[in-house]
């Protein structure tokens, strides 16, 4: 979360008119925006939207067809690569791990590659909840597991930028839970967080704002706070013993809602506060799966 007292907030990515061609398909278009040191931003959309295309364009996998892009400063497309990989740390399904070595040993030749002392794994190990299996080799785990190998060794040197691309798609909720908290943990260190997900209530949880990502352009970018009070209706459902009802938040509302407390009427009372998912579909006309 963005630490309170900080008056200027410098701008860790800058993205404008970014566009993205693969051959004639046309995968980013004209996207812009900016995401501040200390932020956890959030990428939302459904498959094939484009996230992982700007995640690639970002973390300097890829290049891109036009547009404007700095991460840290420079042009990822442009940078000294084995500086600029040495500040960012990216999580993408292709992130590779070697199989025919212990969780351990993987961690302990990515320490040697980033000059970090092997005391750092225990700290990563216990961060990703798999101290109990480190000397497992890692082509014996399951699919979540080797997530959380490969997202140990993305936060191993301690990075500027995290670039997680769906970083709980294959965890169960125990431990998507437990990741959720280490990247809080590390954003309260000062880490900047660009995370990729389909999963709305991650973003709800996680970020300090939102882009939605639908067929290459943003169509929306705010505080999840923000678009749901832009977006939603903001109405009440009452239950009474006839049953449910949804009260708007207007005079007549107040008065209904006074009269069924004053009979003693009431049962229960719920804001219909939109979910992010909501949303999405409200703008875009389509869900996130
Ligand atoms: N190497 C490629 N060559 C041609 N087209 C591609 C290539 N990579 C991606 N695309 C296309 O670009 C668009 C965006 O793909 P991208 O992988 O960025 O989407 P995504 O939002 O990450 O989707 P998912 O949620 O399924 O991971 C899709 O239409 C995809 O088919
Ligand atoms: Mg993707």
């Amino acid at each position: 979360m963005l630490r309170e007292g900080v008056i200027v907030m410098q701008s860790i990515i800058e993205v404008e008119g970014l566009e993205k061609l693969y051959k004639k398909k046309r995968a980013l278009k004209n996207i812009s925006f900016q995401v501040k040191q200390g932020e956890i931003f959030g990428f939302l959309g459904p498959s094939g939207s484009g996230k992982t295309t700007t995640v690639k364009i970002l973390t300097s996998q890829l290049l891109y067809t036009s547009g404007r892009v700095k991460v840290l400063g420079s042009d990822p497309a442009r940078s000294r690569h084995s500086e600029f990989l040495g500040k960012i740390g990216v999580l993408t399904d292709n992130s590779g791990t070697y199989e025919r070595l212990s969780v351990y040993d993987n961690l302990a030749l990515f320490c040697r590659l980033y000059g970090v002392a092997d005391r750092r794994i225990e700290t990563v190990l216990d961060a990703v909840n798999l101290n109990d299996d480190k000397h497992t080799l890692v082509g014996r785990l399951s699919k979540g597991m080797k997530q959380r190998v490969t997202l140990a060794r993305t936060i191993l040197h301690e990075p500027d930028i995290l670039f997680l691309d769906e970083p709980t798609s294959a965890l169960d909720p125990v431990n998507s839970g437990r990741i959720q908290q280490t990247l809080r943990e590390m954003n309260s260190r000062g880490t900047t967080i660009f995370l990729t997900t389909h999963n709305m209530q991650e973003a709800e949880e996680l970020c300090d704002r939102v882009a939605f990502l639908n067929h290459g352009e943003i169509s929306a970018l705010d505080t999840p706070q923000a678009l749901r009070l832009q977006y939603g209706d903001r109405s009440i459902t009452v239950t009474t013993q006839q049953g449910k009802q949804v009260v708007q938040q207007n005079d007549a509302g107040a008065n209904l809602i006074r009269e069924l407390i004053q009979r003693g009427d009431l049962l229960a009372i719920h804001s219909n506060e939109p979910t992010l998912g909501d949303i999405f579909v409200k703008l875009t006309g389509r869900g996130l799966e």
